[in-house]
C-alpha cells in the first residue's frame, strides 16, 4: 500500500521534507487557466470536520508547467498531477501536455466550483485519447450511485479511481450567518470515513480499478480499513494540517496493526471487510 496525499492538503514546495516522507506526492488541482479562488473566509473548523471553500485557487496550466512542475520533480518524490477544468476538453488539453509524472488524477469532483457540463465518462474519454499516462478518476461520494458512475469511467479508459472527495456542507456562527463567505464549502476529516469506505467497497466490486482511498484518514487502522474495502493505495488530506508528521507515522501504525491482525500485507486484509451482502453475492 501506498502513502499519498491528498489533493490540495499538502504544499511540496513550501514543505519538502514533508512531501519527501510519502510514496507519490499529488499536487492542488490545475486549471487552464489561473484562479485566485473564493473568497476569505474560505476554511473554517466544525465539531465534525473541516470545511473549505478554497475554489481551485491555483496558478493556471502555463504557469504550472512552466514554474512548479520543474521544481516539484527535483523533490525526488514521484508525482500525481491533478487536473481540472469546465469542459472535457480543458482537462484533454492538460492532460496533452503533462509528460515524466506518474499519473494524472483527474477532479471530477470538486465541490466548491460549478461542475463541468460533460459528464465524468466523456471527460475521462477525451483524457484518454490526449494522454498514455496512467488516469485516475476522482469521483465524489455526492452522486446517488458512484458505483455507476465508476463503471461509465472505467469503460471510457480510467486506469484507477481516486476516493473520495469532500461533501457539500454548511456551517454558521453565532449569528446563524454561513461561516464561509461562499456559503457553502466542502467537508473533509473523520466525518468521511464511513462514506469513503462504501465508495471505495461499492466501486471496487464494481470495476475491479486500482483505487486510492482517502476520506477521514488519520491513522494507521483507518488506512487498513480502507485496504480492507478494496483500496490499493490511500491518501492523506486534512490530518495533515495537524500533524505533519502523519505520512511516517500511518505507516508504522500500518505495519504495527497488520501485525495484530495477523495479515501479512494491507492487501490480505480485503477478504475480511466482505459485508454479508457481497458474501451472498461472491457465492450466489
Ligand atoms: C483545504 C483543502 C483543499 C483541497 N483541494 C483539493 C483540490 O484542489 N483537488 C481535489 O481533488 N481535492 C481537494 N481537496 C479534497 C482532498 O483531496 C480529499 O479528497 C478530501 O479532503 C478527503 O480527505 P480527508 O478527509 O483526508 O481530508 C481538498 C481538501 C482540503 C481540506
Amino acid at each position: 500500500m501506498r502513502i499519498l496525499n491528498a489533493s490540495g492538503c499538502l504544499d511540496a514546495l513550501a514543505a519538502p521534507d514533508i512531501a519527501r516522507q510519502l510514496d507519490a506526492f499529488v499536487t492542488k488541482t490545475v486549471t487552464p487557466l489561473p484562479r485566485e479562488g473564493s473568497a476569505p473566509p474560505r476554511i473554517a473548523e466544525t465539531a465534525h470536520g473541516m470545511l473549505n471553500a478554497i475554489g481551485l485557487a491555483n496558478p493556471g496550466r502555463d504557469h504550472f508547467l512552466a514554474e512548479h512542475l520543474p521544481r516539484l520533480g527535483e523533490l525526488g518524490v514521484p508525482l500525481w498531477v491533478s487536473v481540472g477544468g469546465f469542459c472535457a476538453d480543458d482537462y484533454a488539453e492538460t492532460c496533452s501536455r503533462l509528460t515524466d509524472i506518474e499519473a494524472i488524477e483527474l477532479n471530477l469532483s470538486c465541490p466548491n466550483v460549478d461542475e463541468a457540463a460533460d459528464s465524468a465518462a466523456e471527460i475521462v474519454a477525451a483524457c484518454r485519447h490526449a494522454t498514455e499516462l496512467s488516469l485516475y478518476a476522482k469521483l465524489s461520494a455526492a452522486h446517488p450511485d458512484v458505483a455507476e458512475v465508476a463503471r461509465a469511467v472505467a469503460a471510457a479508459g480510467a486506469d484507477g479511481l481516486s476516493l473520495i472527495n469532500t461533501l457539500r456542507a454548511t456551517a454558521l456562527d453565532k449569528r446563524l450567518r454561513p461561516v464561509l463567505a461562499r456559503g457553502s464549502g466542502g467537508l473533509s476529516g473523520p466525518a468521511l470515513k464511513p462514506i469513503a469506505l462504501h465508495a471505495v467497497s461499492v466501486c471496487a466490486e464494481a470495476t475491479g480499478l486500482p483505487i486510492v482511498g482517502m476520506g477521514g484518514i488519520g491513522s494507521g487502522r483507518d488506512a487498513l480499513e480502507f485496504a480492507a474495502c478494496g483500496a490499493r493505495d490511500i491518501a492523506l488530506g486534512t490530518v495533515l494540517f495537524a500533524d505533519p508528521g502523519a505520512p511516517a507515522r500511518v505507516r508504522a501504525e500500518l505495519a504495527a496493526v497488520c501485525a495484530d491482525l495477523g495479515v501479512a500485507t494491507p492487501d490480505d486484509a480485503t477478504c475480511l471487510a466482505k459485508s454479508p451482502e457481497t458474501e451472498r453475492k461472491v457465492h450466489a
